[in-house]
């Protein structure tokens, strides 16, 4: 059976993009893959955090995962500071980096333009993102478009140790939806749905009640001609809706476009507000169950038990590769 690895970070309540784009292709794959999906806490302090939200959000996160569908009897859940391999590997990784790599990943361009306070755990973000996926011999990461460019790194860096040392790694091959890979902010379609956005209409979160979602949908930005039509160049906005609400209803986006021909905006927005409403009333009220139960910390304890067996055997490879302390008998 082939591995999957893929991580998503607590900093906020994740939002209907990372459902799209990662945990509903998590949920699809679980059967045919042996699964270790993470909570990724060490990348989310390479920003400020405050540590009792941040606490909060690794275990709202934990519930999420379990609430759209992922079956930890199936796939292992857990959380990345709970397995101390992963950021020992990452100190190996950052050693063969290069400062200029690193420095071209746009994800890093982005979140420290303008900005005169950037941590430097921000630049080495990628290799530990890199370590996550190696120690675990991942043979596919699915993920949104915008860690693609993280995903090339991976093989990149990979590539570079298994040439230099030994050749111990699996080269992974990432995997971005055909539909949904990168959902926009409803206010800016131009910008994707990110769960850091100061303006609270640019998402929807997974937690948003049935009022918050049909005002979002409803005030989502558009064009001025009333045509539902997917054309990204031209009309990013119904473009971006009708990606959310293909997934949502299983309907392609021509059926959609045919559906609401010659219709407007206002039926075609009301509709999918209500297919949003309907898909996330049960993840909401399994999640609220979770929260509130011990089952939670079952899951992540038997987790980070079986991850830290593998990751660390892995570890233990990279260190007698690197020539890193003894040789043990
Ligand atoms: P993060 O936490 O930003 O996002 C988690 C997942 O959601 C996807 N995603 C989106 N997909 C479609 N449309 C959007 N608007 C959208 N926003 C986010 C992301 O592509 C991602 O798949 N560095 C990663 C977490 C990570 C990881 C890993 C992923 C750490 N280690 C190892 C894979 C493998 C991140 O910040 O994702």
């Amino acid at each position: 059976m082939k591995t999957i690895f893929s991580g998503i970070q607590p900093s906020g309540t994740i939002t209907l993009g990372n459902y799209i784009g990662a945990l509903s292709q998590f949920v699809e794959l679980q059967d045919e893959y042996n699964c270790y999906f993470c909570i990724v806490d060490e990348h989310a302090i390479t920003v400020p955090q405050d540590p009792v939200v941040l606490r909060k959000n690794i275990r709202s996160l934990a519930a999420l995962y379990v609430a759209v569908g992922i079956d930890p009897e199936k796939a292992t859940l857990f959380i990345q500071s709970e397995v101390p391999a992963h950021a020992q590997a990452a100190w190996m990784m950052q050693c063969i980096s290069y400062i200029g790599e690193l420095e071209r990943m746009t994800q890093f361009k982005d979140k420290s333009a303008g900005k005169d306070a950037v941590s430097a755990a921000l630049l080495t973000y990628p290799p530990l993102m890199v370590a996550d996926i190696l120690l675990y011999s991942a043979d596919l990461v699915p993920v949104g478009e915008d860690q693609k460019q993280h995903l090339e790194l991976t093989r990149d860096l990979a590539e570079r140790f298994n040439k230099k040392y030994n050749d111990i790694f699996t080269i992974p091959e990432v995997r971005i939806p055909k539909v949904g890979a990168r959902i926009m902010s409803l206010q800016d379609p131009t910008k994707k749905m990110s769960k850091s956005d100061p303006n609270q209409k640019g998402f929807i979160s997974m937690l948003d009640d049935a009022k918050q979602i049909e005002k979002k949908i409803k005030s989502a930005v558009t064009d001025s001609d009333g045509i539902v039509k997917f054309d990204v160049g031209n009309k990013p906005g119904v473009s971006n809706l009708l990606s959310i609400y293909s997934i949502f209803s299983g309907k392609t986006v021509t059926e959609l476009e045919a559906q609401y021909d010659g219709k407007g905006y206002g039926a075609f927005k009301g509709d999918l507000a209500q297919v949003v409403i309907e898909a996330l009333t049960p993840i909401q009220s399994k999640y609220n169950e979770l929260m509130e139960s011990s089952e939670l910390d079952d899951i992540l304890d038997r987790g980070a038990e079986k991850a830290r067996l593998v990751a660390n055997k892995m570890l233990k490879k990279m260190e007698n590769a690197m020539g890193l302390g003894r040789k043990r008998r």
